[in-house]
């Protein structure tokens, strides 16, 4: 992880962390017809809270199991006494108070909002909804974001042009989901050191050939 990766982690400093890539994104699939928002943890619901007052009359679903989970396999805050942003209870204490606020949010923007008290991958497996963008900034080792993104991708859960955006990439090994979700025709579209997006390629949309 780069020096000044680790120093906007440990700062918190938000205006660092890319959120113009997951906007951009997030707007690009705005335009799509088919599909829902999904959110894979929520957090103390930052994105939320940017992202649902835009939208009225779709579908936003937030997923967080609200449980003590591992940091990713590299953690900005080894070897750094903050017990706070350590422990396991940083987001989790603050639960009630984030879906209350997302919920009013949505109801004011007439967004559909859903919060799914469950693991991501559980949500993949029992949903039967297609996603138009994704926001995967749940657990963040290699393995966990490399078998989501296969259930997603062997479920053909994204729909043609769906985004996807991957948060905290220098926390595991990106490159090697980067290869992955390229050979199964997902282009890159904004690189930072903090977020990645990605399209799906529109090349197996019905007659997009014809
Ligand atoms: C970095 S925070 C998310 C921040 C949030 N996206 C925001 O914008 O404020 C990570 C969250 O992922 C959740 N989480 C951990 N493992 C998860 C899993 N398997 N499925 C869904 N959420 C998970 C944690 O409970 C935690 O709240």
């Amino acid at each position: 992880m780069k020096p000044a990766v680790r120093e906007a982690y440990l700062n918190f400093d938000l205006s660092q962390m890319d959120f113009g890539i997951l906007m951009n994104a997030f707007n690009e699939a705005r335009e799509i017809d088919e599909g829902i928002f999904v959110e894979f943890g929520t957090g103390m619901g930052v994105a939320g809270r940017m992202m649902i007052p835009q939208l009225k009359d779709e579908w936003f679903y937030t997923v967080d199991p609200f449980k003590p989970y591992g940091k990713g396999d590299i953690d900005p805050w080894e070897g750094v006494n903050q017990n706070m942003l350590k422990g396991a209870d940083f987001y989790l204490k603050e639960e009630d108070t984030t879906i209350k606020t997302l919920s009013e949010l949505a109801a004011e923007a007439g967004c559909n909002f859903v919060h799914e008290r469950i693991a991501d991958y559980e949500f993949i497996h029992r949903t039967n909804e297609k996603f138009k963008f994704v926001y995967v900034d749940s657990d963040h080792t290699f393995q966990h974001v490399q078998h989501l993104c296969r259930i997603m991708i062997l479920n053909n859960m994204i729909v043609d042009g769906g985004m996807i955006v991957f948060d905290d990439v220098s926390c595991y090994d990106h490159p090697t989901v980067d290869g992955f979700l390229q050979r199964n025709n997902y282009i890159k579209v904004e690189q930072g050191d903090f977020k990645i997006s990605y399209r799906r390629g529109l090349d197996n949309a019905l007659g997009f050939f014809v």
